[in-house]
């Protein structure tokens, strides 16, 4: 058996945390569970509603943007919290604070799972980093839409989904995006460009419900859109 692949999973808050009170945590423990025994996992966990709710309140406190990224940040590292402490022995006990901090935590051979490091960016660009700096064989971006579309579908009803593109083709759709702390874009604009200068193939996929992730990545059948430079098949991932 050849080596195990890696896999960055940019997992947003808004999948894993829709609420406190529902969320989704129980059942992506689950499943990345059983992954992890296949592929070596990293896990970058997004704010969702509650990073957006604390970002609004330090807002009406006159704070800075810079500053209210940094509240933001805190949420993305409670919510990976959350998420470790469900996987119990099979994640990496603390949340790394730096892309550096995370490699070292693979290094103990179970699941890492990170939030937000720097101000000015979301966990998109956290987890585009980190797929480079792990030589990852393929970054997923689990996200509250079914993949990129050719315009906002939430402000054009003539947008279309695109189930590949070449990540040229993804740069020109991103740019044109806003950046400000709690931004909804489909992935940032500097998680794009890294995509653009790097060859890990990126799928942007409904990560609503886990299974669909496991589907994608173990039997190849899946609904989003996969960004790469090749037309090769990604998955599944052998
Ligand atoms: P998210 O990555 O969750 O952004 O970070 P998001 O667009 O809200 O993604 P979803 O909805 O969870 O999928 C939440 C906020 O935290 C700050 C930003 O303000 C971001 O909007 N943040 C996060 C940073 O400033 N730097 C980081 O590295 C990560």
């Amino acid at each position: 058996m050849g080596e195990m692949k890696t896999i960055v999973i940019s997992l947003g808050g808004s999948v894993l945390v829709p609420s406190l009170e529902s969320n989704n945590i129980a059942a992506y423990a689950e499943m990345l569970v059983r992954l992890a025994e296949r592929f070596r996992v990293f896990i970058v966990v997004g704010g969702g509603g509650e990073a957006r709710r604390y970002i609004a309140a330090a807002r009406s406190l006159t704070i800075d943007e810079a500053t209210s990224d940094e509240i933001g940040i805190l949420v993305t590292r409670l919510n990976a919290a959350m998420l470790i402490a469900a996987l119990g022995r099979a994640a990496y006990p603390a949340v790394p604070a730096s892309h550096y901090e995370a490699l070292e935590a693979a290094t103990a051979g179970r699941i890492v799972v990170m939030g937000g490091v720097t101000p000015g960016q979301t966990t998109d660009a956290v987890s585009a980093v980190l797929a480079e700096r792990a030589g990852a064989d393929l970054l997923i971006n689990a996200t509250s839409v079914d993949g990129i579309y050719s315009a906002d579908p939430r402000k054009f009803s003539g947008a279309q989904k695109l189930d590949r593109l070449s990540p040229e083709e993804l740069l020109a759709i991103v740019q044109g995006g806003r950046m400000d702390a709690g931004a909804n874009n489909v992935i940032d604009l500097v998680a794009a460009k890294i995509v653009q200068r790097n060859t890990i193939p990126l799928l942007v996929i409904d990560g609503k419900h886990p299974e669909t992730i496991a589907a994608a990545l173990l039997d190849g059948v899946f609904a989003g859109t996969l960004v790469s430079r090749t037309p090769e098949p990604v998955l599944p991932l052998e």
